[in-house]
């Protein structure tokens, strides 16, 4: 019996990763970006799980364009630091845990969910930035072994939320009935609001995005019902991203203690979003 003992949902930005990694945290133009990390930080840092489940999405790093898993599921014992066209980060190299994603993927496609099955995979900024969010200082290595879920968001079309949410609550009960480990966190990860091309380009909208961040504490269901049209109309093409959060949500309890949000415009283009939950509070 494993227990989610929190949530994290966090923008994936890569200059916030870039930032970081060029000692930048300071600088006026980022350094109230990260002073609203900052609370969340020092609260996950008493609270190290066993494993954490990273929810992301690959942007055409990992995995060809040719190819378009709409969700995935990594069982790997080791994931490698993608190069994106400038060098690794460097920050470590990811630890998997593939004994209890094998438990995973067999109760979720027993669910209905039938995943791909990555056994390689270098993960991109969509994982590696939400692991600096959350550890600004790893050292030789993250707090604990990873497993990476990975979701289609940027190509059309990507999985309604109502399903990511269903996902999301089937990977709740896989986790609880999984043995081999104490505690487990869940990120979900991308967003909040951006669109990165196109006549649109620069768009944010804070006014879904503050009603995104009470909705996913609060009241998933009403996330659930938009349409991923809605979610590109109101919160651009790469806002859609956010249905990624909706599976970290469903993977806990029904009623959370939200301990943290910060919202900050922008990240580069993007409207970047924090929510930590607390999932033993209800
Ligand atoms: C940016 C945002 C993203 O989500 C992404 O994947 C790449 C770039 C940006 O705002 O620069
Ligand atoms: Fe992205």
């Amino acid at each position: 019996m494993s227990e989610v003992i929190w949530g994290l949902g966090t923008s994936h930005v890569p200059s916030i990763g870039a930032a970081m990694d060029r000692g930048l945290v300071a600088d006026p133009l980022w350094a109230p970006l990260f002073e609203g990390y900052a609370p969340a930080r020092e609260w996950l840092a008493g609270r190290n799980p066993d494993v954490a489940i990273l929810i992301y999405n690959d942007h055409a790093n990992g995995v060809d364009l040719d190819i378009t898993p709409t969700f995935g599921i990594g069982t790997a014992d080791h994931y490698r630091v993608a190069d994106e066209g400038f060098g690794r980060r460097r920050v470590p190299d990811v630890v998997g845990a593939p004994e209890m994603a094998f438990h995973l993927v067999q109760n979720l496609i027993d669910e209905g969910f039938d995943l791909t099955v990555f056994s390689e995979l270098d993960v991109d900024h969509g994982f590696t930035v939400p692991l600096s969010v959350w550890t600004p200082d790893p050292g030789e290595a993250w707090p604990c072994p990873v497993i990476p879920v990975m979701v289609n968001v940027i190509r059309y079309p990507q999985p309604s939320a109502a399903r990511c949410y269903a996902l999301g609550q089937a990977l709740g009960r896989a986790i609880a009935s999984y043995d081999g480990v104490g505690t487990v966190g869940v990120l979900g990860t991308g967003g909040m609001s951006h669109q990165l091309a196109g006549a649109r380009a620069g768009f944010v909208n804070p006014e879904f995005d503050h009603m995104f961040l009470d909705a996913v504490a609060r009241d998933p269901e009403k996330l659930t019902a938009l349409h991923r049209d809605d979610y590109i109309r109101l919160a651009g093409s790469e806002g859609i991203e956010l249905i990624m959060w909706l599976v970290m949500r469903g993977a806990l309890n029904p009623t959370v203690r939200t301990v943290h949000t910060a919202y900050h415009v922008p990240a580069s283009n993007t409207a970047a979003g924090l929510a930590l939950f607390d999932n033993r509070a209800g």
